[in-house]
């Protein structure tokens, strides 16, 4: 019959536990959720310095709903260009690209970059194995070979770059990883990078606004990336991506890149909300030193407990339960007790590794962290 693998699919599914459902949020801020009448105190937002939800509409420079074409044909306004420029500026890039999520931007910079303009193309593309699904789908669907590198392991990385031939080659990495939340050693991926003349593009959802003293994220390393992705998403709350790049990267993207093409260009009122978002981010080192005082304080007070979470010194402290059964069990009972933390299942991270990921943001005050703490050592 046909589609008949649908049914078996969710029947799978569901026989796993791996079974997804939306919830309805009636009301969210950083640090509380109502769900279903009921108040959470919430670890399972991305919106790191608590810019999500109170922005000034009357600060809008645009409120136009609707961009009514492509960027190539009308679509592109001048608060698209006012924000890829502020971008630009504040990063140090020449030329940014607008896309309407992060999602779109990785998969269609690395689907277009090689995908060959001549029949043979002789490049690869060097991707940590813990690269978010977006990478990983771009680099599949690409035409260059793909070969992806043990999480975080420089030497694993050099070996497979010294067994390449391809004469273009680019190294992928997340600047912070979304599910285990450590670093990319960008400083000595950029060396091995150079010294094997392959380019590096990183993608920093999860450190623009929050890592580094103004929020730059690998930019503050000193670290210049030949492709940089920055999501609105996360720490800047609201929506959309940019990717930044030399003017040619970007010219060719314009050329070639079907999703930025063939799509309206985003919304101008959200590339306005952006705008004002960017800034704001940028002049928040208040609640960026919040936010570092506050993963100090989870680290601290969990190092005095039996937790081990995944060592992390960002926002994101995952931690692992094994199964999919363990890990929403423990979120059961934390929800119980009034906390609400996202269960982080297979196909999301690998097999056996299911995870409560632990999102701290800078408007939790000490007795919220207190409260999941505590609720955790009581064994959720
Ligand atoms: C590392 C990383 N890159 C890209 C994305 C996609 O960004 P967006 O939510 O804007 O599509 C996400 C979000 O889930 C992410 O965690």
């Amino acid at each position: 019959m046909s589609f008949e693998y649908i049914q078996s699919a969710l029947a799978a599914r569901h026989a796993e536990g791996l079974l997804r459902k939306r919830i309805v949020v009636e009301k969210a801020s950083a640090s509380r959720i109502q769900i279903a009448d009921q108040q959470y105190i919430n670890f399972a937002s991305n919106d790191y310095l608590g810019l999500a939800d109170s922005l000034e509409f009357n600060t809008l420079v645009c409120t136009e709903a609707g961009s009514r074409s492509s960027a190539l044909v009308t679509g592109y306004l001048d608060i698209h260009r006012q924000l890829e420029d502020k971008l630009c500026s504040v990063l140090g890039y020449d030329a940014a690209l607008l896309f309407p999520s992060g999602f779109a931007a990785n998969t269609s910079v690395l689907k277009a970059l090689f995908t060959p303009q001549e029949k043979q193309l002789s490049a690869a593309v060097f991707q940590d194995k813990l690269n978010h699904a977006s990478l990983l789908d771009g680099g599949l669907a690409g035409c260059a070979k793909f070969v992806r590198f043990n999480h975080n392991n420089l030497t694993h990385l050099r070996s497979r770059l010294e067994k390449t031939k391809a004469d273009s080659k680019l190294i992928v990495t997340e600047g912070v990883f979304s599910m285990d939340g450590d670093q990319a050693p960008v400083s000595e991926i950029s060396v091995l990078a150079k010294s094997h003349s392959a380019w590096l593009m990183v993608d920093d959802a999860h450190a623009f606004g929050a890592v580094g003293a103004q929020g730059l994220g690998t930019i503050e390393s000193g670290i210049k990336p030949e492709i940089l992705v920055i999501t609105f998403g996360k720490a800047m709350g609201c929506q959309g991506a940019a990717v930044l790049a030399n003017h040619d990267v970007i010219n060719y993207m314009m050329q070639f890149n079907r999703e930025f093409i063939y799509t309206t260009a985003l919304s101008p009122i959200m590339a306005s909300v952006a705008l004002c978002q960017l800034n704001r981010l940028l002049a928040a080192s208040e609640a960026r030193h919040k936010l570092q005082v506050n993963i100090d304080y989870f680290k601290w007070l969990v190092a005095q407990t039996n937790l081990s979470p995944i060592p992390s010194d960002t926002a994101i402290q995952p931690l692992v339960y094994g199964s999919s059964e363990n890990v929403l069990a423990a979120q059961h009972k934390l929800k119980e007790k009034g906390l609400w933390v996202g269960a982080i299942r297979p196909p999301t991270v690998p097999q056996n590794t299911a995870r409560l990921r632990i999102t701290i943001t800078a408007q939790h005050s000490h007795e919220d962290i207190d409260k999941l703490v505590s609720a955790l050592v009581e064994g959720a």
